[in-house]
């Protein structure tokens, strides 16, 4: 395994590997890496002839400063796990890499963009989409991986993909969770003790819901979701939608649609949360 800061260096890399007709798997990352990014990772690694990783906390599509500073940043412990899964190259540039000059580009990603997290942290996918759209110019990779903890991110990859006319194919990995259901995160690591275990109340109520669901309409479905989770010390709900799996607009009824989701955005103490269910696949 290579570990890569400048972009001429990776695309050189690559170029050697595209010559012998190799396959190229991307898993982009913030780092701080767990085993949810791992099994993206490892699933990379399989399908692929080469895997690239890139750790790189994007200042762009954070919209809370705060957020950004304290997020966790762990590259070398990175690099170790990497490693041990079998990682081609590891590409961690500086931000002066990725932006030499300020990235001014504004995307239509459509609606699937500006519902939930759209809403709540404007600029946010914008953000993602500038970052997401560099490194697939920079590595061209065949395909690349996402995990559905962030439900919305791959929507709106796909939709990005799309209007950029990108060749890239983007698969999709299921969510990974701690044995007590929590889903795994970057930023679980900066909740205090008890913050933790009252946390695991937001996966375990998304179980709970999926029972419920079956004698409740979506609506009931919604408020027994956030009353639970409201009424459980530290949390509190920013919103829960129950969408469209495809198109990310709210149902009305568990018949509208085969592919139906609930996704939650909880507050624990400073810590925004998120995670989803589904509820018809
Ligand atoms: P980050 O939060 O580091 O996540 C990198 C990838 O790991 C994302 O596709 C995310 O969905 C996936 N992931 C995180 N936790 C997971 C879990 N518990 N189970 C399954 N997959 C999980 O998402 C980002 O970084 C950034 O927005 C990025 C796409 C890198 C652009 O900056």
């Amino acid at each position: 395994m290579e570990v890569i800061t400048k972009i001429a260096d990776l695309q050189k890399k690559i170029a050697d590997v595209r010559t012998g007709g190799n396959i190229i798997g991307m898993v982009p990352t913030m780092g701080a890496l767990h085993n949810g990014h791992l099994q993206l990772v490892k699933r990379c690694v399989a399908e692929n002839d080469c895997c690239v990783v890139s750790i790189f906390v994007n200042p762009t599509q954070f919209n809370d400063k705060n957020d950004l500073l304290h997020y966790p940043r762990t590259l070398e412990a990175d690099c170790k796990l990497l490693e041990s899964v079998g990682c081609t190259f590891v590409f961690a540039p500086e931000v002066e890499e990725m932006y030499p000059v300020e990235d001014t580009r504004v995307f239509d990603l459509g609606t699937v963009a500006e519902v939930m997290e759209g809403k709540y942290r404007p600029g946010h996918f914008n953000g993602v989409a500038q970052i997401v759209s560099k490194l697939f110019d920079v590595v061209k990779p065949d395909r690349a991986y996402f995990g559905e903890k962030d439900f919305q991110q791959i929507a709106v990859i796909r939709s990005m993909v799309k209007l950029l006319n990108s060749p890239v194919e983007i698969v999709a990995c299921p969510i990974v969770r701690e044995e007590d259901g929590m889903a795994l995160s970057s930023r679980n690591v900066r909740l205090t003790p008890g913050q933790r275990k009252n946390a695991i109340g937001i996966s375990q109520t998304l179980f709970k819901s999926r029972t419920f669901a079956e004698r409740h309409t979506v609506i009931e479905t919604v408020e027994y979701v956030i009353s639970t989770l409201n009424a459980i010390p530290d949390l509190e709900v920013e919103y829960f939608e129950i969408v469209d799996g495809n198109t990310l607009l709210p149902v009305d009824n568990w018949n509208d649609s085969a592919y139906i989701v609930g996704c939650i955005t909880v507050y624990c103490g400073e810590v925004r949360l998120i995670d989803n269910i589904a509820y018809r696949r």
